[in-house]
């Protein structure tokens, strides 16, 4: 089923446009830095770099993962996409239209869902699970008594009975109920894109994985498009097209599931991979894994921000800051070793015009 055939989505005037090679959603140059207190009265302004200077595409009816250690923009990226926080910098395009430009926030608003890591957190304990299922549909004009059935509809969807959990309060569901009902209200306005941040990584590795099937009938059921931020590389595997690394508020490197897990060309993706926890000894690789934390966002290291970290870092890496640069049909890396004339004597040589 496509939102834009939908007779309920009528009613909330959401619309199919472009065409399907046209991305679904495409960030341009998005940058977020939050001021941060300083230790003097008079010492200079400081900022965290959460989000600084970030482009990717998500394609129509794909899952993007998003992975990066802890700090390194994920959720202010999901933020900024779900206008939670407000940009400093940069465009959204929702289906080729400017967010808060041609496309008006309140109808892009409805059109992007977020399912959170604390599934106890995003839920009004007074409210029955029906109804909150049912509470945006009615803010945006749906009809009590249509809201009321369709969360019912949403709830058989999504794996609860109806007749056993609509009028249950959430303190009365497990956690993975909750998060089924968590889904379930991110449906209900039918949006196209659901960014889901962390949603399965606080649940049992069973009940995980059958909320991850469920995630993946109703992407293939409601033509959905998802954001999927995750720490857990073997999660992100499964379910993602397309993975994205960040790291300290930079894109490292963007490209097809296979690209990045079988070929990346980016050394803070290898020793993230090399992290991995692996089944198959044979699959066991001679990575060095990471050590130490990231450097400060406040402050971060000038030039590849990744150099204070890289087995194959050369002065030139603390100078020059590596552009995302396509280095496949599907695959782009931010590292001077991919960019030829870098300077990196790794790089390969550029040819004279
Ligand atoms: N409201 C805020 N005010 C100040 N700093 C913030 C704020 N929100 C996030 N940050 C900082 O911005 C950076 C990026 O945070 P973010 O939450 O996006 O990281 P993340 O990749 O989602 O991390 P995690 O994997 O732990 O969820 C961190 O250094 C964080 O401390
Ligand atoms: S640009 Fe240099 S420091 Fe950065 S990832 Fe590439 S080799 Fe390492
Ligand atoms: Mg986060």
């Amino acid at each position: 089923m496509s939102v834009g055939h939908s007779p309920y989505n009528q009613e909330l005037e959401i619309g199919e446009r472009g065409g399907p090679a046209q991305p679904l959603i495409s960030a341009r140059g998005l940058l977020k830095h939050f001021p941060v207190k300083s230790s003097g009265f008079f010492g200079p302004k400081k900022v965290v770099r959460a989000v600084d200077g970030v482009d990717f595409d998500i394609l129509k009816g794909e899952t993007l993962g998003v992975v990066g250690e802890s700090g390194c923009g994920k959720s202010t990226t999901a933020r900024l996409l779900m206008n939670l926080i407000v940009r400093d910098q940069g465009d959204i395009l929702f289906d080729g239209e400017t967010v808060g430009g041609t496309l008006p926030l309140a109808q892009y608003r409805r059109q992007v869902q977020m399912v959170f890591q604390d599934s106890y957190a995003s839920l009004n304990p007074r409210l029955t699970i029906e109804e909150s299922i049912a509470f945006a549909p009615q803010v945006h004009g749906v009809p009590a008594a249509k809201a009321i059935a369709r969360a019912h509809d949403l709830l058989h969807r999504v794996g609860l009975e109806p007749g056993r959990f609509a009028g249950r309060y959430p303190h009365e569901l497990s956690g993975g109920q909750r998060q089924r009902v968590n889904i379930a209200r991110a449906l209900a306005l039918e949006p196209r894109l659901i960014i889901l941040d962390e949603a399965v990584s606080a649940l049992d590795k069973s009940v995980e994985a059958q909320v991850l099937n469920l995630l993946l009938d109703l992407k293939r059921d409601f033509g959905l498009t998802y954001l999927f931020i995750s720490h857990d590389l073997n999660v992100v595997r499964f379910m993602c097209d397309r993975v994205m690394v960040m790291y300290l508020g930079k894109v490292a490197e963007i490209g097809s599931r296979q690209a990045i897990f079988e070929n990346t060309r980016h050394p803070y993706s290898s020793a993230l991979l090399a992290s991995m926890p692996k089944m198959d000894p044979s699959e066991r690789t001679m990575e060095p894994p990471l050590t130490g934390d990231p450097p400060n966002p406040i402050d971060p290291p000038s030039g590849c921000r990744f150099h204070t970290r890289c087995g194959f870092a050369e002065d030139v890496c603390s100078q020059t800051l590596p552009p995302l640069a396509k280095v496949s049909e599907e695959q782009s890396t931010a590292c001077l070793m991919s960019i030829s004339g870098s300077g990196h004597s790794r790089a390969p040589v550029a040819m004279e015009a």
